[in-house]
């Protein structure tokens, strides 16, 4: 037996040279690109903007990041914004909206940048692609959202989680001594169980208070959390170079991915064996056209991403600004005893189309307190504006569906005013132009589960207004945000609930 191994003293100079050289080449490639990253993004630049990005004093007055460019966006006489050392070009005018999202929509595609950041999550998932992988799984989901069957579908589940589940959750923290909740993590919770049956035929069972959360959610949200987070780092070569070296924050963004893609291939094999022709969730219908599994798990994963978040976040505004207009909330409830049956628990289809207020309520929270809150794409070409800003080719372009909801030249005086009955004329429902109200975004690339959001929203507020009085623990805290692709209130929101009669 060899007591010493001389091949591994032989190779050690070899080994000690070669990481020396993998590191400098790398704090050398780190140095070039950061200087590159200096060059375009002009951190010097002094203009009142970007000194008060840079030292953080827009904190002094304003509690959100979206709330500060919403005070920049309407001093701006075009609307329209440019922050130099984030390259970005900010708008909340709606001509430009149009303009970026439907006229000059070749122009400007999602781009590298955010497809790399969100790369190892999403795949080559509807979400995160341009061109014609996007045109493929367009059309074919466009196919499978569009039909009245798949809304149907949607509803059954929902009606099902609020009945088996959300309702005797509330109930019980009614009849607790002490009946506080974080309302956003419930809707967290049932909206990640609704998007899961809805896109996997599959129950994580979240909401069921007494289970431990599900390994999925948590590994989901983690992943989600992370790849977010890549977008604050102050250059991309700063995580590009942590996964590459697979340490801290990047180490763990890829042992949650590893677990997520474990699961979704669980569940395509499942569904393989099961047979997969007569199911209704969307991996079977997207299962009977596609056999590469890598692809269906990113189609299936972008849907989660698209469907669960922001839901929870229009929910949970909603009722936020439910709890500090009881007069909306009674219109609601007047509104429904007209249509539902006295001891009615749940609402049907049709009756969901009659309830024009109920509708006007969600429009208008989501005017004032959109899941997402922006959105950028970047510039291919040159190119100017609408409003006569130009824009350099790979600037990011973002167009602001928080600020534009504040403006008071697209809604008027009373902008900042919760007021349903600006959506309705003669009693009805009246929609507005989309690139006012991008909140599904807009043109060539709008929401595709738009109408099974809203009969979400609409199901779960009916079923809990009709059932209980819900009052924000501390009402005159305006939302905080936290930073991610949809928006989150820090700290979550705590409730008293109550069962109506008590
Ligand atoms: C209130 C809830 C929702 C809001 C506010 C919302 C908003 C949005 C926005 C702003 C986009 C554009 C994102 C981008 O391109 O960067 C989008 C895209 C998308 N949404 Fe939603 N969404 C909601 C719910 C849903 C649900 C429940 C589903 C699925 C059942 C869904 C499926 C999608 C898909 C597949 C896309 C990608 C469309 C494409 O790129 O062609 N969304 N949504």
């Amino acid at each position: 037996m060899e007591l010493f191994d001389y091949s591994a003293l032989c190779l050690q100079p070899f080994r000690n040279t070669l990481s020396f050289m993998f590191f400098t080449f790398t704090i050398l490639f780190f140095l070039f690109s950061l200087l590159i990253f200096v060059l375009r993004l002009k951190p010097w630049c002094q203009c009142d903007a970007c000194r008060s990005y840079l030292t953080f004093s827009w904190l002094k007055d304003f509690n959100n990041l979206c709330d500060w460019y919403t005070h920049l966006l309407a001093k701006s006489p075009t609307g329209t914004i440019h922050l130099h050392v984030l390259g970005n070009t900010i708008t909340s005018n709606p001509g430009n909206v149009e303009y970026i999202l439907k006229t000059r929509f070749d122009n400007y595609p999602k781009g590298k940048p955010f497809s790399v950041i969100l790369g190892d999550l999403l795949g080559r998932g509807i979400f995160n692609v341009d061109g014609d992988s996007w045109e493929f799984q367009r059309k074919m989901a466009c196919f499978e959202l569009g039909s009245f069957n798949i809304k149907m579908y949607a509803l059954e589940l929902v009606t099902a989680e609020i009945r088996s589940r959300l309702i005797p959750l509330l109930s019980s923290a009614a009849n607790k001594d002490n009946n506080i909740l974080d309302l956003q993590d419930v809707f967290r919770r049932f909206s990640f169980d609704s998007i899961c049956k809805f896109s996997f035929g599959l129950d994580p069972e979240c909401l069921m208070l007494n289970l431990p959360v599900s390994k999925f959610a948590t590994a989901f949200d983690l992943a989600s959390k992370l790849s977010a987070e890549r977008a604050l780092a102050p250059s991309p070569i700063v995580w590009k170079i942590k996964r590459l070296l697979n340490i801290g924050s990047e180490k763990q963004l890829k042992g949650a991915i590893n677990l997520v893609n474990e699961l979704a291939e669980t569940m395509i094999h499942q569904r393989q064996q099961m047979g997969f022709s007569k199911k209704n969730d969307l991996l079977s219908r997207f299962m009977a056209s596609i056999d590469d599994d890598k692809y269906l798990r990113d189609i299936v994963v972008s849907f989660l991403l698209a469907g669960r978040d922001t839901v929870a976040s229009g929910l949970t505004s909603f009722f936020w600004l439910l709890s500090q207009h009881p007069e909306v909330e009674s219109a609601i409830r007047n509104e429904s005893d007209k249509i539902m049956k006295p001891n009615q628990d749940l609402v049907s289809f049709e009756q969901l189309r009659e309830l024009h207020y109920l509708n006007a309520a969600v429009y208008e929270s989501m005017r004032l307190f959109p899941p997402v809150q922006f959105d950028s794409k970047f510039a291919q070409e040159d190119d100017i504006l609408p409003d006569g800003t130009f824009v350099r080719k790979g600037t990011r372009v973002t167009y602001h569906p928080y600020a534009m909801g504040r403006m008071e030249r697209i809604w008027g005086p009373d902008c900042l005013e919760f007021k349903p009955q600006r959506w309705l004329r003669n009693g009805r429902f009246v929609p507005e132009n989309p690139f006012k109200y991008p909140v599904f975004q807009a043109g060539h690339r709008v929401c595709l589960g738009k109408d099974i959001a809203l009969v979400e929203m609409k199901s779960v507020a009916l079923a809990v207004v009709r059932k209980f009085n819900i009052r924000v623990s501390d009402p005159n805290q305006a939302p905080r945000f936290a930073p991610g692709l949809t928006a989150t209130v820090r700290g979550g929101l705590p409730v008293m609930v109550q069962e109506r009669g008590d």
